[in-house]
C-alpha cells in the first residue's frame, strides 16, 4: 500500500506526540504530586444534607470541619447556587477555620448542579494550592491539601453556575 510521504510523516509526528503528552501527564504526575479526583461516593443530591442520611454531609454545618488527630482534618462540604457550605461567608455560612500546619481531606458534592472548587490563596498565588475539581451532584469527590503557613485562602467556583456565579466563593482562615 502507498502511503504518501507527507502522510507518514504527519502519522509519525502524531505518534510522537501521543507518547511525549503520555510521558508528561505521567511525570508529572508523579513527580509534582498530581491526584486525580475520583468518585468517591455516590450520594443521591435531593438527599445529601438531610441528617442522618450520608455520615459527614447531614451533620450541623459547624460540625462538617472536624479534627480525626492532631492536624489532620476532614472537612464534608456541600455546594449549591451560589454557596459553599460550609465556607461561605458572604451568605452566612461559617469560614472553615484551621491552624497552620494541618492537612485538610475535602469531601465535596453538589445539590443542584455543576460548580467548581479550587483553592487559592487570597493575595498571593505562589501559595496555591494544587486542589481543583469540578462538583457534580450526585457524586462526591475527595482531595486531601496541606496549610503550612498561615493567612486566609479562597474556594472559588469555577465552573459558570447562573446569574450569581461570581459570588460564589468560600473562605479558608489558616490560624497562628
Ligand atoms: Cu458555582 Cu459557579
Amino acid at each position: 500500500m502507498h502511503i504518501d510521504r507527507y502522510e507518514r510523516n504527519f502519522i509519525g509526528l502524531s505518534s510522537v506526540l501521543l507518547v511525549i503528552f503520555f510521558l508528561a501527564v505521567t511525570v508529572g504526575a508523579s513527580a509534582n504530586g498530581i491526584q486525580v479526583p475520583r468518585p468517591e461516593l455516590r450520594v443521591d443530591p435531593k438527599m445529601v444534607a438531610t441528617p442522618g442520611v450520608y455520615d459527614g454531609f447531614g451533620d450541623p454545618v459547624e460540625e462538617r470541619v472536624r479534627e480525626l488527630s492532631p492536624g489532620k482534618y476532614e472537612a464534608y462540604i456541600i455546594a449549591q447556587a451560589w454557596k459553599f457550605s460550609p465556607g461561605s461567608t458572604n451568605y452566612g455560612e461559617p469560614p472553615i477555620t484551621i491552624p497552620a500546619g494541618s492537612s485538610v481531606t475535602f469531601y465535596v458534592t453538589s445539590k443542584d448542579i455543576q460548580h467548581g472548587f479550587k483553592i487559592n490563596h487570597s493575595t498571593d498565588p505562589s501559595r496555591n494550592t494544587n486542589i481543583s475539581f469540578m462538583v457534580l451532584p450526585g457524586q462526591v469527590s475527595k482531595l486531601t491539601a496541606t496549610f503550612d503557613q498561615p493567612g486566609t485562602y479562597y474556594i472559588v467556583c469555577y465552573e459558570y453556575c447562573g446569574s450569581a456565579h461570581h459570588t460564589m466563593f468560600g473562605e479558608i482562615i489558616v490560624e497562628e
